[in-house]
């Protein structure tokens, strides 16, 4: 959560540093803040809410050439512009941006507050940034970047830094599992949470790796270690085309859930290729015992319909965790088990401590991720990406699609390897692919329409549907805040159909054939207590009594195992619509960051 950019060069640097923010909004967007320098003058403006708040009082600084900026997630304090970044030491020597949590950062505040520094805010930040210029005043430490390194050295946590010292004209950088980007462009420097930020600045940019700190000052870039020996980097190429902006869409959610075919597309090209494999197929699959599957929120839903494809086309068992308890339990995990872990963004902090924990017990760990420079695609044995471009709406669409599918090329891949046979993959993803093709929008946007109002909704289903069930829910949960929550039908008679009550809403999802008729009985113990029902179904309908059901919303029939990858894009577009409707962003839910890089 939170992201920081950083820049000099001979643009106005208020109006890049703003724009930047813009770019990475989708990280935190409860306050933010730029802190720009002209000589010996630093200028910090702040605001709290989003980017447009801060962009109406900004005001350039005569001369201000360099500067750094915030977008922030509220972790210590509360949203406010006292908490909001930069934060200046006491001695307004140094000036910083922080994206990351400093785990032992009471200890360090009591410590400071003993040497007499007072502090302003309620964050880990301001600790960091008086550390360091605590650090700056002792003799023994003769450059700026010695003293960052020294209160670095003190961290227990994580961080991304951006750090300006008001007698120099360098920026100061450091990354410790938060991820951070740099680039330069003849005489100009970026650097970033998120490589977006180079579109049109630059075509390569660098990596920042764990332990490294550096800066840029004088048209020179430096990067080096904790010893402050020099490291040698080399820059990655930019994809421009990745980053295809909003066009003529209201917003990325919808812009994103057309683009789930695209992302098929983009799988059935990839994995075309034998060289796509070619890691993978490295795996002795005999020796694979158990396999698990961990991820968090979408990716975690993505991995219980995983779950079921592996077991239905393999034939073994596999559990699937959720990345926060994953790490905290005692699953067992050695080196027969095979490890896969479902992320879009890959800096998912409980999904890369559950990893680092697999991968010490031994296991082979597989990343499947969609951001392909991520900590996770790097550090797991093997990685498989998911092709669906970047995602920027924080609620997950067709990253949860390609998901699946990739977990589905997984499962056929692997029996391939054990000699099981083969699957017909292409033609399946060809079948998906119509499936998800957007039809009925209106049909979806009466739905919307509908469901505003209602302060809960009930989801009920069995087998794979359930997994649809939970997607479903989160997804109206998070951008519409309407409390929605998913019940196995089964479990209907157990306790929930106590709250049901006249014109109730109840969404069945049914397009398991086998469960058809099971589930669809459960929906009319519901319609019985005065329940309206919505039923999503690709079964055909014909001996049962469609006049149960107050909206029925009828999906195209995929290979089951697929099946739930075509059932939640009607969701996702009802969602989307539920939340316009209800005149809130349904790009950046309250509360919540599109990637959580904290506990
Ligand atoms: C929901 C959503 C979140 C993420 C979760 C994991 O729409 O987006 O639940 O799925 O935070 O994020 P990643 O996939 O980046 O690890």
């Amino acid at each position: 959560m939170c992201g920081i950019v950083g820049y000099s060069g001979i643009k106005s640097v208020e109006n890049v540093l703003v724009n930047k923010l813009k770019l990475l909004e989708y990280r935190g967007y409860d306050s933010s803040g730029i802190a720009v320098k002209s000589g010996e003058n630093i200028k910090v403006t702040k605001a709290k809410g989003e980017i447009a708040n801060l962009e109406r009082v900004v005001e350039p600084l005569e001369g201000a050439t360099l500067g750094i900026g915030h977008t922030r997630w509220a972790t210590h304090g509360v949203p406010c512009e006292i908490n909001a970044h930069p934060h200046l030491s006491m001695n307004k020597e140094w000036t910083i941006v922080h994206n990351g949590v400093i785990e032992n950062y009471s200890a360090l505040k009591t410590e400071l507050k003993e040497r007499d520094y007072e502090f302003v805010s309620e964050t880990d930040t301001e600790v960091v940034v008086n550390l360091i210029e605590c650090y700056s005043g002792k003799p023994e430490v003769k450059y700026d970047l010695a003293a960052i390194i020294k209160a670095c050295e003190r961290l227990d946590g994580s961080y991304a830094l951006a750090v300006l010292n008001r007698k120099s004209d360098k920026i100061y950088f450091a990354k410790n599992k938060c991820p951070l980007y740099c680039g330069v462009n003849d005489g100009e420097f970026m650097l970033s949470s998120d490589p977006i930020c180079f579109v049109g600045f630059s075509n390569e940019y660098y990596v920042l790796e764990n332990g490294e700190f550096g800066y840029y000052g004088n048209g020179k870039l430096f990067f080096c270690d904790e010893s402050m020996r020099q490291t040698e980097k080399e820059p990655v190429k930019l994809d421009c085309s990745a980053y295809n902006f909003k066009n003529d869409f209201s917003h990325f959610m919808i812009k994103e859930i057309y683009e789930v075919k695209d992302a098929i597309s983009n799988i059935m090209e990839y994995y075309s290729e034998k060289s796509s494999w070619r890691h993978f197929d490295e795996i002795d699959f005999k020796s694979i015992k158990n396999i698990k599957i961990v991820g968090c929120g979408t990716a975690y839903h993505a991995g219980l319909v995983g779950a079921n494809i592996i077991e239905r086309q393999l034939g073994a068992e596999c559990g699937v965790y959720v990345a926060s308890e994953y790490r905290y339990a005692s699953t067992k995990t050695d080196k027969n088990t095979l490890a896969i872990f479902i992320s879009q963004s890959g800096e998912t902090a409980d999904t890369l401590a559950a990893e680092d924990i697999a991968c010490r017990k031994g296991a082979k760990t597989l990343a499947v991720v969609n951001v392909e420079y991520s900590t996770l695609a790097k550090t797991a044995d093997y990685f498989l990406p998911i092709k669906a471009g970047v995602e920027i709406a924080v609620a997950s669409t067709k990253a949860y699609v390609a998901q699946i599918v990739v977990l589905y090329l997984i499962a056929a891949r692997i029996k391939s390897n054990l000699g099981c046979g083969e699957t017909p993959v292409k033609g399946e993803l060809e079948r998906l692919k119509n499936a998800v093709t957007i039809r009925n929008i209106e049909h979806y946007k009466r739905i919307a329409d509908e469901l505003k109002s209602r302060r809960s909704l009930f989801m009920i289903a069995r087998g794979a549907d359930y997994c649809t069930a939970l997607e479903a829910c989160l997804k109206i949960k998070e951008t519409s805040y309407i409390n929605a929550n998913a019940y196995y039908a089964g479990e209907l008679k157990h306790g929930f159909l106590a709250i049901v009550e006249e014109n109730f809403y109840v969404c069945v999802f049914a397009s398991d054939e086998k469960l058809l008729s099971k589930t669809l009985a459960n929906a009319e113990e519901a319609k019985a207590r005065g329940a309206k029902l919505i039923l999503t179904t690709c079964c055909d309908l014909e001996n049962y009594n469609k006049s149960n059901f107050d909206i029925i919303i009828k999906t195209p029939k995929t290979d089951e195992l697929l099946q739930p990858a075509a059932d939640i894009v009607p969701w996702q577009i009802i969602a989307y619509y539920i939340s316009v409707a209800k005149g809130l962003n349904p790009d950046k839910p309250r509360n919540l960051a599109k990637s959580v890089t904290v506990e």
